[in-house]
């Protein structure tokens, strides 16, 4: 089974959590556009969504789902996403589509944080994916600095900015052996608007697709 194959499985997978007339928060990447490509199945249970990027309000808005604001909403019941790697407490990796400030404050802002992964994400010790950190651009250097001071190699990614209009430095080499700790030191440097370690806040279902099925914990 290739890995569309098993995003396309977990997104099916988490379609089961949607529950009538929901305001349903949604993430981004690839998982996520497998299952917005399937709303239309549950299009009729949704309220309204609240975005978590711009290609994802794109997509939503071309199913004729209605998006509105995370103030308009106030508190999300559910929130869908994908991630790039969970560890067995439901910590998390995010932001290798660049999203993850968005995807943090709405995930923040939800009872019910469903994750989707296929099973080669899941891993004993966060950090074999590099840390996704959004920067303030003046702080490149910075924020770079401390995370050479960390043991991270950060490597600016090119090409890209943020739909808020910053940098994001990939941090590579880090073993996160204490995620709440890191995401909390990293909260506090001038500079990080946002880093990808969604632990404090972690996911509270997660659905790991395999070959055989679909792994809930
Ligand atoms: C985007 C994210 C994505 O959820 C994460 O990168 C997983 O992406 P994909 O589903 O494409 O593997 O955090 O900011």
């Amino acid at each position: 089974m290739t890995q569309l194959e098993k995003k396309n499985k977990v997104a099916k997978a988490a379609l089961e959590y949607i529950e009538n007339n929901q305001v349903v928060g949604i993430g981004s990447g690839s998982t996520v556009n497998c299952f917005i490509n399937m709303l239309d199945k549950v299009k009729s249970k949704i309220d309204a969504v609240v975005s978590s990027s711009e290609l994802t309000t794109k997509l939503v808005e071309s199913k004729n789902i209605r998006v509105i604001e995370l103030k308009e909403a106030g508190k999300i019941p559910i929130y869908i996403d994908g991630a790039d790697e969970s560890n067995k407490f439901k910590q998390l990796i995010k932001g290798g589509g660049g999203a993850l400030t968005r995807e943090k404050i709405v995930a923040h802002s939800s009872s019910n944080f469903i994750c989707m992964i296929d099973d080669s994400k899941y891993v004993r010790v966060l950090g074999k994916f590099p840390l996704p950190i959004e920067v303030i651009r003046m702080a490149q250097s910075s924020v770079a600095m401390e995370m050479i001071k960390l043991g991270g190699r950060p490597v600016l990614r090119e090409n890209f900015i943020t739909d808020n209009g910053n940098i994001i430095l990939d941090v590579h080499d880090l073993e996160i052996d204490e995620p709440i700790g890191l995401e909390s030191f990293l909260n506090n440097i001038p500079g990080i608007v946002t880093n990808g370690i969604f632990a404090i806040r972690g996911a509270d279902k997660l659905l790991i697709a395999n070959e055989k099925n679909i792994e809930v914990i």
